[in-house]
């Protein structure tokens, strides 16, 4: 199959990117991240989670940095909504799209939100209802669809099984999560084949974690299975809490230098999300793992 020729790009950082650092960052700080992307061009940016802040402490402002940010007309600006409780916080908070997020293995559902693959679906109906009623986008996210962290490789019918569900819940966007980065492209291709038998391809997105250094062929085999919407993250910041051992999501800066060179365009600016990417990893003292980002800043520099 063909490349596409245009690809939509989920900036996750401020949520996946910040939601597993241990030290608390300043909601100006978050702010700031979700302000200048927005000015770079993202259609679409994964801002807050309203979850119980007993589990992930780092995401217990959400409401405070939507109030904050300046919104760019044309962007979706989506969050992580569990339940009903997250997502009444996220209707008041003016979320264009909220979340659903289950996994395609029941140990990880069980680590991750404290119910069966099962028990998650019953939850997410009345979120599913009330985000129709309200008018807004609703995304599935299918974690684990490569590989858990407690039971290994996942059986592909797993993540199909799970898709179908979404489907039902009449989620607009389903994601395939790569949780711990484990997947690699051959593999990729397969998932990605079987989920496109049952949903349709323009609404199936990538979402990679690098933890063995995988996810640009992934999206590449994604790419060629007919996958045009990718997760990715400035500085390759992520991480999930209740996934041992899983490193950041795919850097952004890294996906846009490799989009450009296959002449695919995603209207981003990647001249502001390397300048972003450097910024944000020097606020939380990590050093950027973008590799593009590392270099077009130190060419920048020069
Ligand atoms: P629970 O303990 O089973 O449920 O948690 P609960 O209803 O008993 O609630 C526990 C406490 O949290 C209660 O407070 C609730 O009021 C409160 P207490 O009575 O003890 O004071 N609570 C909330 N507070 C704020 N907002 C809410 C909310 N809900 C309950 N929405 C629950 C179940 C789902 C809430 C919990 O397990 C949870 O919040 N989990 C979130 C875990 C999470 O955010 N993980 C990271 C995101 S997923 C991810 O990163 C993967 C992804 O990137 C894709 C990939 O890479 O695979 C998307
Ligand atoms: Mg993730």
């Amino acid at each position: 199959m063909s490349l596409p020729s245009k690809v939509k790009i989920v900036e996750v950082s401020p949520r996946d990117g910040l939601q597993n650092e241990k030290e608390f960052i300043a909601t100006p700080v978050k702010i700031e991240l979700i302000d200048r992307l927005s000015q770079a061009g993202f259609p679409n940016i994964e801002a807050v989670s309203f979850v119980s802040p007993k589990w992930v402490p780092q995401m217990a402002d959400g409401a405070e940095v939507m109030a904050g940010i300046q919104r760019r007309p044309g962007t979706i600006y989506s969050a992580l909504t569990p339940n009903l409780r997250g997502f009444e916080g996220a209707l008041a908070a003016g979320i264009d799209e909220v979340v659903i997020f289950g996994a395609a293995s029941e140990a990880f559902s069980q680590k991750n939100i404290n119910c069966s693959i099962a028990e998650s679906i019953t939850r997410f109906e009345p979120v599913a209802q009330a985000a129709k009623a309200a008018g807004l986008r609703l995304r599935g996210s299918i974690s684990c669809a490569l590989g858990c962290p407690y039971q290994g490789e996942t059986p592909i019918a797993s993540v199909v099984d799970v898709a179908r569900r979404m489907l039902a819940l009449g989620c607009d966007e389903i994601d395939v999560a790569d949780t711990i980065g484990v997947g690699t492209a051959l593999r990729v291709g397969q998932v990605m084949r079987a989920v496109t038998e049952i949903v349709d391809p323009a609404r199936i997105s990538g979402h990679f974690h690098d933890t063995y250094g995988q996810s640009l062929a992934n999206i590449l085999a994604a790419m060629e299975a007919g996958i045009s919407i990718f997760h990715s993250s400035v500085g390759g910041l992520g991480g999930c809490p209740y996934a041992k051992g899983a490193t950041g999501n795919v850097a952004t800066e890294d996906v846009l230098y490799m989009l450009r060179g296959l002449d695919i365009d995603t209207g981003i600016d990647l001249d502001a999300v390397v300048d972003t990417g450097q910024w944000i990893s020097g606020h939380i003292g990590h050093k950027s793992s973008s590799r593009a980002g590392n270099a077009l800043a130190a060419r920048k520099a020069a």
